[in-house]
């Protein structure tokens, strides 16, 4: 299988996921038994293994594409114990004991990765930076006020006032100051870890699409090649879970988001992490280029997944953004986008799968997948060897967040909406397509995903997602069939590159 990024012809991302490219490993060949299956060689799923074969056990990996072909090859790597969604929310949700357990639970998993860089020797630029939390102009800040006296009672107690954001021409006014947050290079990160996963005698397959995981003593993994996994505990890390049809993907919303990194002479701007509190919010930080130059990360201007195709202007209002603020932005020399799980409550859903014998499962990584895939790597390596964790309540992937119901119900309705399309006709014209682009056309059920190649070749496929019927949109940046109900995506050629949906699109 051509690995799906091969297709995503539309934007480009900085080297760091060229670092990862020459590491090799094979597909399966054969059946096996092992003690645990992880599915998924992401950095949820590769921590979680590493962990595990670092306790003895005979552990698995099986991937339908590369190590960190899925979205850890698209984050912007932020190491953050400054909650996203805010301590504020999650004390009214969970009062201030589910405050310090997301907070020690984060903190952790900075620690964790630190840890493990220096023991396995992986040379990933980890690095500690401050953290600062600031309004847009205008804006009041009693949003800061109360997320000071939140993250405090969550036990961050140097979480403090500073007069402002050591940025040279762009004066946030009074913000929060985190301390000893973290940034690294992913998949370098990612890459070591690999190696020493492999060096305690993990196995790690790859361009091996699994296809159905069923629960049980054992649990079975199926490969699309039709091998067999049998496995003690199998772990699905596949950022949206295949197995689980519907349980999890009411509770989480798919959200597409954008980074462009522009260049800024070296030691212009402060290395740290800047965030906002715009909604979507704007978030920041450096990634060294050359000796003059380094990266200026900034993202934001998410979407819901299929429910937009306008990268170039969201593309253009994060550097205009970024221009104000920084004025010595120099060229932009990436850009790129990739997608994010939100939950009701901001947290990660990481535990016991509800319903399945010795299944369990990572996901919901809301914005803070770095640090929520490090700490699952630890509450499931916990689980599975039967000991006690103190996060386990808190991620529960059964808790129902009955106090978030206001954005159950509108994530629900709005994917309720997106059924809406099965009765409509398509406005695309297949005839009127050039070289690189695509269309649905047709009419209900019967729409087609229609794509021509730049040799002028038309590519015909169902454009019905395979998880649950919705129809797929034309994501024209990346050359991509994103689905905008639970944000499964596929190539131009209609592949699976995301789930849900565990395989792609139908031919026609
Ligand atoms: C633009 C952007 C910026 C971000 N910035 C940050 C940040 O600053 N800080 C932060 O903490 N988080 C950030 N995130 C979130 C974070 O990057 C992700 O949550 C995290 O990388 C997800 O890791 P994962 O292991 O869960 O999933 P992935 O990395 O997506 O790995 C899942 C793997 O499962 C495989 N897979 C899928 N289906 C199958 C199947 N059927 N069979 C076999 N294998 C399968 C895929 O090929 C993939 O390799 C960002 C995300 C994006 C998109
Ligand atoms: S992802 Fe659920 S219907 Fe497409």
């Amino acid at each position: 299988m051509t690995h799906p990024d091969t297709a995503h012809t539309g934007a480009s991302r900085p080297s760091w996921d060229e670092t990862v490219r020459p590491f090799f490993t094979a597909p399966l060949t054969r059946d096996l038994t092992v003690d645990v299956c992880v599915v998924g060689a992401g950095l949820a799923g590769l921590t979680t293994a590493y962990l595990l074969a670092r306790e003895g056990r005979r552990v698995a990996v099986l991937d339908q594409g590369p190590v960190g072909g899925g979205n850890t090859g698209r984050t912007t790597a932020q190491l953050a114990n400054a909650f996203d969604d805010r301590y504020s929310e999650v004390i009214r949700l969970y009062g201030e004991a589910g405050a310090r357990a997301v907070a020690q639970s984060h903190t952790a998993a900075i620690d964790l990765i630190e840890r493990i860089s220096q023991e396995e020797g992986i040379a990933c630029d980890f690095e500690r930076v401050s953290g600062y939390l600031f309004v847009p102009p205008g804006a009041s800040r009693r949003v800061l006020s109360e997320e000071l006296e939140a993250a405090r009672r969550a036990g961050l107690r140097e979480v403090a006032w500073v007069d402002k954001a050591p940025l040279e021409g762009f004066d946030t006014l009074p913000c929060l100051h985190f301390p000893n947050q973290a940034q690294f290079d992913p998949m370098r990160y990612l890459r070591g870890l690999a190696h020493a996963f492999g060096a305690r005698g993990g196995e790690l397959y790859t361009e091996t699409a699994v296809q159905t995981v069923e629960g049980g003593a054992p649990a079975k993994v199926r490969t699309h090649s039709g091998l067999t996994v049998t496995a003690g505990a199998v772990v699905v890390a596949t950022n949206a879970p295949i197995h689980d049809r519907v349980a999890t993907h009411t509770k989480q919303a798919p959200y597409l988001s954008f980074v462009i990194a522009a260049e800024v002479p070296r030691g212009s701007v402060q290395r740290a992490l800047y965030w906002d509190t715009e909604d979507p919010y704007h978030y920041v930080r450096l990634q060294s280029l050359d000796e003059a130059t380094e990266l200026l990360l900034v993202g934001g201007e998410d979407h819901k997944t299929g429910q937009a195709d306008d990268a170039p202007a969201r593309y253009g209002r994060l550097e205009a953004w970024a221009r104000e603020r920084f004025p010595k932005l120099g060229r932009v020399r990436y850009r790129w986008s990739g997608q994010v799980y939100e939950t009701l409550d901001g947290l990660a859903f990481i535990g016991r799968s509800p319903g399945e014998e010795n299944v369990y499962l990572v996901t919901g990584d809301s914005g803070m997948g770095m640090t929520h895939g490090s700490l699952a790597g630890v509450l499931l390596r916990d689980l599975i060897l039967g000991r006690d964790n103190p996060w386990a309540t808190l991620y529960d992937p059964a808790r129902k967040p009955l106090k978030a119901g206001g954005a159950f119900l509108k994530e629900n309705l709005n994917v309720a909406a997106q059924f809406l399309d099965l009765a409509t006709p398509a406005r695309g014209d297949a005839a009127a397509l050039g070289p690189g682009e695509g269309a649905v056309v047709g009419f209900g059920p019967a729409k087609r995903a229609v794509y021509r190649d730049e040799a002028g070749v038309l590519h015909e496929r169902s454009a019905i997602c395979p998880h649950l019927g919705c129809v797929v949109a034309w994501n024209s940046a990346e050359r991509t069939w994103d689905c905008p109900c639970h944000g499964s995506r596929f190539d131009a050629y209609g592949r699976v590159i995301n789930g849900p949906a565990h395989r792609g699109l139908e031919p026609k």
